[in-house]
């Protein structure tokens, strides 16, 4: 079966599965269970211009469905990622999709010039423009949540990098209308979408009669949000096909759990399929997921990765 992913660009991977952003910081944690240049790309924890301890503590919460986490974009910054975490993840072979943050538009045009400037920016196989981080003082939503904002973000993050490295808008499924936000991205120049950074939400400790996080409000992963996720890729995956968002690859991140996951968030529309929550219980779970959908599909009798990219919508 031939697995591999065109983020456009020549930039192809072996195969669509990836880590998600933030469940595994530079790599290192995850390369002690598993050799992460198998995977199709390695996704990082945002960057920002500058080291950050994040949100105060308790900063995860549990729930039965889910995790909810409140960090705050905790990070070493960019030059510390370029000149240490980058290099690392160069030398292991992996193809690094580093996932950058910033509080205004001139903050993230900072992140993405040094990362260009960067020794290791051969690995680099795209970038991921993390637009919805729900976790700083609304700053993050701020973005996602407003399609001129977003735009304003995408277009000069855009400017640069060269034109052969791919950008990816990461989305919050926090809106009304994710298509509009999705169609604003594309239309400033993103070569690609990210669905979906997490839920806002809330856990109270009834004992304490006081929210639980740090942050009060968090983030909600994991199986909860599945659904959610499967629905925003579909619906911008429609848009696209009845023409009202120009057609960009969709990377899909939500609540995978098993290779059957990945497909259903394929057959909506994914192009690439990201792992994070799921690695808290099972640290291969990225890799064990690519070889649980690499079996799915043969057993389907699929040739072709790219053929059930979208499936569910049907013939056009
Ligand atoms: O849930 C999230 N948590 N999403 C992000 O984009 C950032 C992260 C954090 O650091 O708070």
């Amino acid at each position: 079966i031939d697995l591999s992913v065109d983020l456009g660009f020549g930039k192809v991977l072996p195969n669509p599965l990836m880590t998600a952003s933030g469940c595994a910081a530079n790599g290192a944690e995850l390369h002690r269970f598993f050799d992460v240049s198998e995977l199709g790309a390695f996704v990082t924890k945002s960057v920002m211009a500058d080291p950050r301890s994040g949100r105060g503590t308790p900063r995860m919460a549990e729930t039965p469905s889910g995790m909810l986490n409140s960090i705050g974009l905790q990070g070493p910054g960019i030059a510390a990622f370029v000149d240490t975490d980058l290099p690392w993840l160069a030398s292991v072979g992996a193809r690094v999709l580093p996932s950058i943050a910033g509080s205004s538009s001139t903050e993230f045009a900072h992140v993405a010039a040094t990362l260009r400037a960067s020794r290791a920016f051969e690995a680099v196989v795209g970038v991921e423009v993390n637009i919805s981080c729900p976790n700083v003082a609304n700053r993050g939503l701020v973005f996602a949540c407003d399609p001129g904002a977003s735009a304003k973000v995408i277009a000069l993050v855009r400017e640069q990098l060269p034109r052969d490295v791919p950008i990816f808008a990461k989305l919050s499924p926090d809106v009304t209308d994710i298509t509009s936000i999705a169609a604003a991205c594309v239309k400033a120049g993103a070569d690609g979408l990210t669905m979906i950074n997490t839920l806002l939400g809330m856990v109270i400790d009834t004992d304490l009669m006081r929210p639980h996080l740090g942050g009060i409000t968090g983030g909600l992963s994991g199986p909860a949000i599945r659904p959610v996720a499967v629905r925003a890729i579909w619906q911008v995956r429609q848009a696209m096909a009845e023409g009202r968002i120009p057609v960009v690859p969709i990377i899909g991140v939500g609540g995978v759990r098993t290779g059957r996951d990945a497909l259903e968030l394929v057959a909506a529309g994914a192009s690439a399929v990201q792992v994070g929550t799921a690695t808290f219980n099972d640290p291969t779970a990225p890799v064990r997921v690519l070889h649980e959908l690499t079996d799915l599909l043969v057993e389907k009798g699929y040739r072709r990765f790219s053929d059930v990219v979208g499936a569910a919508h049907g013939s056009p």
